[in-house]
This record gives structure tokens, C-alpha cells and sequence, in this order.
């Protein structure tokens, strides 16, 4: 490991900064392909493997660098905000805030989601503005409301600190570079897994993993409740964009997605949030509109918000307040699940 020229003053370097700095030393003076994540270790029960894109392997030392990354707030103009601060860990990755706070005091536009699973995903963000995770990573850092500093500022700011120099020359050829940035914290937020829960052992054969409440509640989410014709396993999502009502004001939807595909038929279409880590994300839906489990189960009974573009789907149910409150108990079993490898929840 090289020896550390900070002034201290540039940014505090945590502790979990260097023992990944002294990890990514030893890797240097490795074999090529060393520290590489096994990644039938990390497999989810039901889930496909983890999609990895072929220039950007996913190794435990790209995981260590996009964590210290993340929680840094070296990536902010005010050197105040970092990923975590609206991606907060206790809150399941999602922001407590239904707009979170950014640079300057100014607020995001939306509700962060959570950032479990992201990887199995296909476009990122609410209207899928984004196609890939390595694409998504990079915009808060340049959005006014959130990070807002350039780029080529960011890079330079990292390439600045030895140790962080160090780390990406290690991992990347190109050393610190938008491309090796975005790669670093892409790989963090894949390696954010999240599975294994009760309903997901009762599916593949763990007959006692489930309370009665919880298996009536997902024989209701499975039939007349309509749930799993967007919220579809593996990860409870399909992954498209849907309008369900939220944020209808007078019968109007946001543009939603379709201010990103110009497509009409996308007016007030929202991606489908996964449904898992739900007890720690509140408040739900990408205005965090709604509190409570208990109030999203309340605004789907009655059937959304009706507006010009609601997805036919979207039908008011006939639920009585026992399968409610048997769905209720079917959403919460869904935060239940035994933490993955290596999954860390920072510092
Ligand atoms: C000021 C708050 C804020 C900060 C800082 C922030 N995010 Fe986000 N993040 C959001 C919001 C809000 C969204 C949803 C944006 C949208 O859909 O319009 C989001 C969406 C995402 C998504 C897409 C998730 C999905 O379900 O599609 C990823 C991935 C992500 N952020 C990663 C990061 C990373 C990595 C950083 C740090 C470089 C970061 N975010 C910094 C607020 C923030
Ligand atoms: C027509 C597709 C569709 C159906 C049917 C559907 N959902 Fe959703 N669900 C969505 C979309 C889209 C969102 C995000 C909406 C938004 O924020 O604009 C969402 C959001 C949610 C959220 C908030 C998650 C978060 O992280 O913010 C929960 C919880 C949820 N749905 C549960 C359910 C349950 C339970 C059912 C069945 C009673 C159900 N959904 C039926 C499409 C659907």
C-alpha cells in the first residue's frame, strides 16, 4: 500500500476506506481474475443469475472501491451529500424523506428507491431514463437537485487523493476516469442483493417458512388482488411501467415515462418498485405519497387513482379486511430474509 499523502483535510477517509485500500494492494500483486465474486455463492433462490456486463466484471475489490465511493460525499459540489445520504442503508437503501435532501438544501424530485436487486433489473430510475446501472450511477452526480457537480470535477477531485489513485489504477487500466467511476459504483449497487425470504423457501420446498397469515395473504396477492400481474417474481417486479393513478391531480396524470418515450400510451406510467425490503423503505411510491403498507393496500382496494391513462389492471378489489390484513402480513414476509454474502450495510 503506498503510503497516505493526505492532508486530512481533503476528505475523512474511513476506516472501511483503508482496509479496502490495503485489500486492493495485495490484489494488484495477484493473479489476473483474483478477487473475482463467486457468484453462484451470492445466487437467490428463484432468481436467474446476476447479470454481469462483460467489461465490467464484478470482483470484491470493485465492490470495496464503489462502497467507499458511495458513502463519500467527495462526489457532491458542497462536499456534504453523498449516495448514502439518500440511499440511506437502515431505510433499505431507500430515502427516508419522500423527496430527499440534496446539495444546498435543495431536494430531489422524486423518492429514492430502493437500491436492492437493482442489478437483476433493466432500466433505472422511476421513468427508466436511464439503461443501465453503469448509465444511472453517473446522473445524480451532475443533477443540479442532488449532486450537482460536473464530471470532469468529480474525476479530478478523486484523482486528487493518492490512495483513491492508487485504488483505481489498481482495478481499471484507464485509472480514475468517468468510465472507471461509474464502473466502481455500478458494481457496488449490483452487489446489493436482497432474496431469500419466506414466500421465496415456501416456493422451492420449505413448507413451515410461512404463518397462515402470510399464505393466505399470497394465495390473495396470487389471485383477486391482482398484485403479481406487475409485481412478478422473481424480484416482485416486471419491470415495466405502469400507470396506477399515483400522483393523478384532477383526473391528470405526470408524464411519468412518457417523458421519456414521447409515446402517449406512457402518460403517469411508473416502473414497478420491487416489493422486497419493503418494511424498511416507507414512504412508497416515487412521490413517497403513501406512509403506510396499510394505506397502499387501502389505495389499491379501491382501485388506484382513476385518471385518462390507468392501466386496465388496475381494478378496484373486493378485499375483505381479514385478506387485507392477510396481504398486509404476505408484503412484510417479503422483509424477511437472511443477508446475503458480503453484503455490507457500510461502515
Ligand atoms: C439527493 C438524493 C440522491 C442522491 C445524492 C443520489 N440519489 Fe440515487 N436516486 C435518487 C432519486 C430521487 C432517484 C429516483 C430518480 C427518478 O426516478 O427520477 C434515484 C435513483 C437511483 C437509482 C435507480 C434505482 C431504480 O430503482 O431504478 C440508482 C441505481 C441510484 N439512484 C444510485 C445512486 C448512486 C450510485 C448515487 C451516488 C453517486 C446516488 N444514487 C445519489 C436520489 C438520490
Ligand atoms: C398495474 C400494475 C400494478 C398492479 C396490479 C399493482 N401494482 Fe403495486 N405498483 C405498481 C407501480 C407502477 C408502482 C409505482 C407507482 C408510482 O410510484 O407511480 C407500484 C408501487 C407499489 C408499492 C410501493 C413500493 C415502493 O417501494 O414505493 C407497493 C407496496 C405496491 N405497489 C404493492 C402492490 C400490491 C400489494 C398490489 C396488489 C394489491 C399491487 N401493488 C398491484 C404497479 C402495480
Amino acid at each position: 500500500m503506498r503510503a497516505s499523502k493526505t492532508s486530512g483535510s481533503l476528505i475523512a477517509i474511513s476506516l472501511s476506506c483503508i482496509i479496502i485500500f490495503s485489500s486492493l494492494g495485495r490484489a494488484q500483486e495477484g493473479q489476473a481474475g483474483e478477487g473475482a465474486v463467486n457468484l453462484d455463492a451470492r445466487d437467490l433462490i428463484g432468481f436467474p443469475k446476476l447479470p454481469v456486463p462483460t467489461d465490467n466484471p464484478l470482483t470484491e475489490q470493485a465492490i470495496l472501491l464503489g462502497q467507499t465511493l458511495f458513502f463519500d460525499p467527495i462526489l457532491s459540489a458542497d462536499r456534504k451529500i453523498s449516495c448514502a445520504s439518500c440511499h440511506q442503508p437502515e431505510h433499505g437503501f431507500a430515502s427516508p424523506e419522500a423527496r430527499p435532501l440534496g446539495v444546498y438544501g435543495r431536494r430531489a424530485l422524486r423518492h429514492a428507491p430502493t437500491l436492492y436487486n437493482r442489478g437483476y433489473g433493466d432500466r433505472q430510475r422511476w421513468d427508466g431514463l436511464a439503461g443501465s446501472l453503469e448509465e444511472q450511477v453517473l446522473l445524480p452526480i451532475e443533477d443540479p437537485n442532488e449532486m450537482d457537480l460536473k464530471l470532469a470535477d468529480a474525476v479530478q477531485r478523486i484523482d486528487d487523493i493518492p490512495e483513491y489513485q492508487a485504488a483505481f489504477q489498481a482495478n481499471y487500466s484507464e485509472g480514475v476516469s468517468e468510465v472507471s467511476l461509474a464502473k466502481a459504483l455500478a458494481s457496488y449497487v449490483r452487489s446489493l442483493t436482497y432474496g431469500d425470504s419466506p414466500p421465496d423457501r415456501f416456493i422451492y420446498g420449505e413448507r413451515t417458512a410461512m404463518s397462515k397469515a402470510e399464505l393466505a395473504g399470497m394465495w390473495i396477492y396470487e389471485s383477486k388482488g391482482r398484485c403479481w400481474q406487475c409485481h412478478s417474481r422473481p424480484n416482485f417486479s416486471d419491470e415495466k411501467f405502469h400507470n396506477t393513478g399515483v400522483g393523478v391531480i384532477d383526473g391528470k396524470p405526470e408524464p411519468g415515462r412518457q417523458a421519456v418515450t414521447g409515446q402517449d400510451a406512457d402518460w403517469g406510467a411508473f416502473k414497478v418498485p420491487t416489493l422486497r425490503g419493503l418494511t424498511e423503505t416507507a414512504p412508497y411510491m416515487h412521490d413517497g405519497s403513501i406512509e403506510t403498507l396499510a394505506e397502499v393496500i387501502e389505495f389499491y382496494r379501491r382501485g388506484g387513482n382513476a385518471n385518462s391513462h390507468l392501466d386496465p389492471i388496475m381494478q378496484a378489489l373486493e378485499l375483505s379486511d381479514a385478506e387485507a390484513n392477510n396481504l398486509l402480513a404476505f408484503l412484510r414476509s417479503l422483509s424477511k430474509r437472511k443477508a446475503m454474502p458480503a453484503e455490507s450495510k457500510g461502515k
